[in-house]
């Protein structure tokens, strides 16, 4: 089967390519830097010729607001409109368990609108609701500094290995639309702040994590609950202190950037 992995050179696409060649399928990885741009439509239309399956693991290179609303919403809007024309018969997309529970952050906001188009399209979907990744432990004090210290607020989350969420996306794209949103979680609850100091810890990282109950995620104000999946949720396999020996979780530590999702994404690329 003929499987597009639309963001397919990025952390999750990269693993969910390897995945599905490995059973055997045609995994093709779409990016700028393969030719295949979805924000402008380029070389959508070729690599889309005999795909049965599109997967969206692509993300915005710009968090600003307006600029990941416009990147969601011109991006959908282009790739279910050349899958209809291939004739392409599921699409899936990944995205953040609680997204609809966190409008108050423009960066939620974009990715309500992307499944908000999905929904409405003609193409049978599957949006795979995952849990934040262990490798966006470090990007998430990054996004959350208040001066020269993070502040998080004491919540609860579940968070996974990327790998394992590249395996939920893989099988989940070799399975049947279910025209619905699926969640996957990791195996393990934790308190936000908690973790993000566990994480700095071990990659050297001296910033002080601040325990705040008013402190927002990505621009939301979050309860205790708003980033735990349901109990529906498939469940990865990978428990933080296994997946802390593991090369992925050496990353070397830096001081906070001005830009730190950028920075924090051209490290761990260059680490994987
Ligand atoms: N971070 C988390 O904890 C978390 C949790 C749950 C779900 N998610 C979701 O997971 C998804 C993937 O995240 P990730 O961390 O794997 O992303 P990533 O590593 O930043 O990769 C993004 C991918 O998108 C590609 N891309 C960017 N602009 C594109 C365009 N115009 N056309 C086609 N491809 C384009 C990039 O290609 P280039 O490298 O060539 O630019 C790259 O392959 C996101 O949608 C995110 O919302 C994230």
């Amino acid at each position: 089967m003929k499987i597009v992995v639309i963001g397919g050179t990025g952390l999750i696409g990269s693993k969910v390519v390897k995945k599905l060649r490995e059973q055997g399928h045609e995994a093709v990885a779409a990016a700028p830097n393969t030719g295949v741009n979805t924000v402008t439509g380029e070389g959508l239309a070729e690599v889309l010729q005999g795909a049965s399956v599109v997967v969206d693991v692509s993300n915005s290179p710009d968090w600003e607001d307006a600029a990941v609303l416009k990147f969601f919403e011109t991006s959908t809007r282009n790739l279910l409109s050349y899958e209809a024309a291939a004739k392409v018969g599921h699409h899936v997309a990944l995205s953040v368990v609680g997204t609809d529970r966190l409008s108050e952050s423009g960066y939620f906001r974009a990715k309500i609108a992307q499944e908000k188009l999905i929904k409405e399209s003609s193409i049978p979907y599957t949006i795979v609701h995952a849990t934040q990744f262990f490798e966006f432990l470090k990007g998430l004090a990054d996004i959350s500094m208040v001066g020269d210290k993070v502040h998080l607020p004491p919540v609860l989350f579940q968070p996974m290995a990327a790998d394992d969420v590249a395996t939920a996306v893989a099988r989940i794209a070799l399975g049947p639309p279910v025209n619905d949103i699926v969640e996957t979680g990791g195996p393990e609850r934790f308190r936000v702040d908690e973790l993000v100091r566990r994480r700095l810890a071990a990659i050297k990282d001296s910033r002080e994590v601040i325990t705040d109950p008013n402190a927002r995620y990505s621009g939301a104000k979050l309860r205790e609950k708003t980033l735990v999946p349901g109990s529906d949720a498939r469940l990865g396999v990978t428990r933080f202190e296994t997946w802390l020996t593991q090369p992925a979780a050496q990353i070397p530590g830096a001081p906070p950037q001005p830009t730190g999702v950028a920075k924090e994404k051209e490290r761990r690329n260059k680490a994987s």
